[in-house]
C-alpha cells in the first residue's frame, strides 16, 4: 500500500471512530463469524461490558436465548442464501446486558463488502423508555374507555332512574289514598274509580318514558310534532296536581292566546315542564305561589316561564345547577336539569333560568314555533 493510502485509511479510520464515539446509538460491528470487531461508547453503556472485554467474542453474548444459540445460523442461511431477513428492515429485538437483564431494541444493520467476506453494522436503540410510555399510554386509554362507558352508563342509569320515579311516586301515593278511602268506612265508589283510572295513567305514562327510553338506546329520532304548547302545560299540570296538593303549593297558569305551534315531542317537552314545577315545588323554604306563563317571542319563538316565589338560587350556583348530579336535596339526582336542558336542545331551542327581581327563581323553556313561513 502506498503511504497516501496509508494516510487516507488512518484518516478514515479517526473519523469513523469520532463518529462512532459521538454515536447516540450502540453501534457495533461484527465479521461474517458473528465475532465483535467494533463496539462503541454507546454500546459499553447499553449492555454494560467495556468493549476491551467484548471485543472478539461472539455477539450472540449480547442476545438472550434462544437467539444466542441460534444467531450463527441466521449468519450462515444469510451468507449462504443472500436473503435479507433484517438488513435494511430493522425491527424490534431482545438484548441481555451485562448483569443478565433482557430488555427491547431496535435493531438496524447494514452488510459491507470487505474484500471478498462481508461485515455488518449493527445500529442499535434502547426502546424501554418508549416500550413503557407505550403500556402507559395503552392503559390510560383503556381506563378512559371504560371511565366513559361506566359514566354514560350511570348518567343514562340515573336519568332513567329519575323520570321513572316519578309516575312511580305518583302510583304509590294513589294506593295509599284508596287504601285510607276504604279503611275509613266511607266508601265512595266514584272517588275509588276515579284515584284508580289515575293510578292506571301514571302507570301508562311510566311504560311511555320507558318505550322512549328504549327509543333513544336504538338512537331513533324523537317523535315531533307540531303541537300546541299550552296543551303540553295543562297535561304537565295534571301530573303535578298530586304533589302541589301535598306541599300546599298553588299554581297559576297565565295561558296565552293565539300561542304559535311548536314543532315539539309533546312527552318530552311535557317532562320538562313537569321538572320544572316539581323543582319549584321542592324548594326550601317552601314556594307558596307558582306562576306558569306560556308566551311568544316574536313569530319565530314560544317561551315557557315557570316562576316561584321560593328562595331563589344562590347566585355562584346559577351555572352549576344545569350540571348532571347537582343536587341541594338529599334524595335529589341531580338529573332534572340535566336532562330537560338536553331535551331542550334537541329541539333547537334553550332552557334559562334566573332569579326574579321580587325573589324566587324563573326557568324558561325557549322552543322555536312550527310557523310555516
Ligand atoms: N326553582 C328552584 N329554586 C331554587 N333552586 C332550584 C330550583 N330548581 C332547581 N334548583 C336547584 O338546582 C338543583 C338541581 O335541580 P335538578 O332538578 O337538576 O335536580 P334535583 O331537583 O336536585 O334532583 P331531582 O330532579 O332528581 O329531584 C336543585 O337541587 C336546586 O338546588
Ligand atoms: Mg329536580
Amino acid at each position: 500500500m502506498t503511504q497516501r493510502s496509508d494516510r487516507m485509511e488512518n484518516l478514515a479510520d479517526a473519523r469513523f471512530d469520532a463518529l462512532l464515539g459521538a454515536a447516540v446509538d450502540a453501534i457495533l460491528v461484527i465479521d461474517d463469524k458473528g465475532v465483535i470487531e467494533t463496539f462503541n461508547k454507546a454500546a459499553e453503556k447499553l449492555f454494560g461490558y467495556p468493549a476491551a472485554d467484548i471485543l472478539g467474542q461472539n455477539v450472540s453474548v449480547l442476545m438472550p436465548e434462544p437467539y444466542r444459540s441460534e444467531h450463527d445460523s441466521y449468519i450462515a442461511r444469510h451468507l449462504r442464501t443472500g436473503e435479507n431477513r433484517i438488513i435494511g428492515i430493522g425491527r424490534e429485538v431482545k438484548g441481555q446486558n451485562a448483569n443478565g437483564d433482557v430488555f427491547p431494541l431496535d435493531l438496524s444493520v447494514g452488510a459491507i463488502h470487505h474484500g471478498t467476506r462481508k461485515k455488518f453494522v449493527g445500529i442499535i436503540r434502547d426502546i424501554r423508555e418508549r416500550k413503557k410510555t407505550e403500556g402507559m399510554l395503552r392503559q390510560q386509554q383503556e381506563r378512559l374507555e371504560h371511565v366513559t362507558r361506566l359514566g354514560t352508563l350511570g348518567e343514562m342509569a340515573a336519568g332513567i332512574a329519575h323520570e321513572i320515579n316519578q309516575p312511580l311516586t305518583a302510583i304509590a301515593t294513589y294506593a295509599q289514598a284508596a287504601r285510607r278511602l276504604i279503611s275509613s268506612g266511607q266508601l265512595e265508589e266514584e272517588r275509588l274509580l276515579e284515584i284508580l283510572g289515575k293510578t292506571g295513567a301514571q302507570a301508562e305514562r311510566a311504560g311511555e318514558i320507558i318505550r322512549r327510553i328504549r327509543n333513544l338506546a336504538r338512537k331513533q329520532p324523537a317523535e315531533r310534532e307540531r303541537h300546541d304548547l299550552v296543551a303540553v302545560v295543562q297535561e304537565a299540570l295534571r301530573l303535578a296536581e298530586v304533589d302541589a296538593r301535598l306541599y300546599g303549593v298553588r299554581i297559576e297558569f297565565r295561558e296565552h292566546e293565539d300561542l304559535p305551534p311548536a314543532w315539539i315531542d309533546p312527552v318530552q317537552i311535557q317532562q320538562v315542564v313537569l321538572n320544572l314545577i316539581r323543582n319549584a315545588i321542592e324548594t326550601v323554604p317552601a314556594s307558596r305561589q307558582i306562576v306558569i306563563q306560556a308566551s311568544n317571542r316574536g313569530r319565530e319563538e314560544v317561551v315557557v316561564e315557570v316562576s316561584d316565589d321560593g328562595p331563589g338560587i344562590p347566585e355562584d350556583l346559577i351555572s352549576e345547577i344545569f350540571n348532571p348530579f347537582f343536587s341541594t336535596k338529599e334524595l335529589g339526582t341531580g338529573m332534572g336539569l340535566s336532562i330537560s336542558r338536553s331535551i331542550v336542545s334537541a329541539h333547537g331551542g334553550r332552557l334559562e333560568a334566573k332569579n326574579n327581581p321580587t325573589g324566587g327563581a324563573s326557568f324558561s323553556i325557549v322552543l322555536p314555533t312550527a310557523v310555516s313561513n
